[in-house]
């Protein structure tokens, strides 16, 4: 096993075919200009597997024979932008505690809420939402999935078990306090919340498994590391989900507008959620 990785710059070629492949597996767009990050994301990929450079990786995958397709699965894996936090952006929170539960609450009692966080990372959007019920609806029945193209962030996110510097970021002390346990210098957030979230394993541009209809669906920060019209053909895919009625959530910096108009933007709070 070679531990020594050779520093060289990422030849164009080399480059090219991971472009490639990334959007061809996971339809993340990477720029030219972006080679840096192509060289320090998959450098922990060579070493792991044996690799003397970042160059010898890629060209293994280029020219292999006999390609293990964890190799192919494991570069695409290092190459996703996996950045989250707990209540990211606060105003969806607020919105979905204030207006969205309440009136699904009224619309329909005794009904089970489903909800969908798409491209969940690793987890801190799901247990959030778990944490706003279990502190506001305790008694709601409800089902939260969280799927990722990435199966290192699906097992992070089923462990729950995250570092100092993430619960840092976004989680209220109380919430810390009253959910999470110390374990060493890392925090497990209680079963009771991690048993009220379900993560599977899901690439967006595959073909999707059978999923509930979805009253709130929140597929943030994705969309924006993809072309037009995987834009599109996700909205489309996405209207097949949404339950009448239902609300979409996105990141701050996207929106369905210019890319589907069968989904209006509806204030909500002050936050922006759409609906068809
Ligand atoms: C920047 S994170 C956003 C996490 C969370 N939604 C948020 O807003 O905090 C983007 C996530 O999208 C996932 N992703 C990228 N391409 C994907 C695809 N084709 N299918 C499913 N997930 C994908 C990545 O693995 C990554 O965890």
């Amino acid at each position: 096993m070679t531990t020594d990785l050779q520093l060289a710059p990422l030849g164009l070629d080399n480059f090219r075919f991971i472009r490639d492949l990334l959007q061809r597996e996971a339809a993340i767009v990477i720029e030219s200009g972006k080679e840096y990050l192509v060289e320090t994301r998959l450098a922990r990929v060579a070493t792991r597997n044996g690799y003397a450079s970042v160059n010898a990786l890629i060209e293994q995958m280029r020219f292999g024979t006999g390609i293990h397709p964890n190799l192919i699965s494991e570069t695409v894996d290092a190459l996703t932008t996996n950045e989250t936090l707990f209540f990211r952006d606060a105003n969806p929170f607020d919105a979905l505690r204030d207006q969205i539960i309440p009136e699904f609450c009224a619309k329909r009692p005794g009904a089970t809420l489903n909800i969908w966080s798409a491209a969940s990372s690793t987890g801190q959007e799901a247990y959030s939402i778990a944490m706003l019920l279990a502190e506001h609806f305790p008694n709601l029945s409800t089902r939260i999935v969280g799927t990722d193209l990435s199966p290192t962030v699906i097992a992070r996110a089923r462990a729950g078990l995250y570092q100092q510097i993430e619960v840092n970021r976004g989680l209220p002390a109380k919430l810390l306090i009253k959910y999470f346990r110390q374990d060493g210098t890392n925090w497990q957030i209680a079963d009771s919340i991690r048993q009220r979230v379900e993560f599977r394993e899901m690439n967006l541009i595959r073909p999707w498994p059978v999923l509930p209809s979805c009253h709130v669906v929140l597929i943030r920060n994705v969309m924006i590391y993809f072309d037009i019209e995987t834009r599109r053909q996700i909205l489309r895919q996405l209207r097949q989900v949404l339950a009448p009625g239902g609300y979409l959530g996105l990141g701050g910096a996207e929106t369905t507008v210019t890319v589907d108009p069968a989904f209006v933007p509806v204030p909500v709070g002050r936050a922006t959620f759409y609906q068809l």
